[in-house]
């Protein structure tokens, strides 16, 4: 998979550390993300990692802030894009298997480099399972058509 990696000022030595875990798991990262630590805006790497997601540049991405929040509302944003933060393995898992999540955001400042990639690889590997979820992420685009 090839997967878009975003993160603001917070974020630039767990974006490297993420991108070299998510190569050492197979896939292909490509880092739409500064590297500079002077303190910017994360809704432009938010929408970034975002437009490469909806356009298909990407299969899927993975947005890092401070708290994962404020790049994961960006993210929410463009049409087409589900962003979930995920400060746990079981939400990772989960927002891919039921919400078939095309984004996951997490927090430098709330997990740890080691649990960051716990999280990366639950998301990585789980599957969405379809059925009922999928009638449900209908409704919610159905929402997003209503404006
Ligand atoms: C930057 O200080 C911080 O606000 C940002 O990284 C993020 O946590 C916002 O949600």
């Amino acid at each position: 998979m090839k997967v878009a990696i975003g993160n603001d000022h917070t974020a630039v030595d767990l974006k490297i550390e993420v991108m070299e875990y998510v190569r050492s798991l197979g896939h292909e990262a490509a880092d739409y993300g500064t590297d500079s630590t002077q303190s910017c805006h994360y809704p432009k790497y938010g929408e970034k990692v975002a437009r490469a997601v909806a356009a298909g540049e990407a299969d899927c991405g993975i947005l890092i802030c401070g708290t994962g929040v404020g790049i994961s509302l960006a993210a929410n944003k463009v049409r087409g894009i589900r962003c979930a933060v995920c400060s746990d393995v079981t939400t990772a898992r989960l927002t891919k298997e039921h919400n078939n999540a095309n984004i996951i955001a997490f927090g430098a400042r709330i997990v740890g480099s080691e649990k960051a990639k716990d999280i990366v690889k639950a998301y990585l590997e789980a599957e969405f399972m379809g059925g009922r979820h999928q009638e449900r992420i209908d409704m919610i685009h159905e929402i997003e058509e209503k404006g």
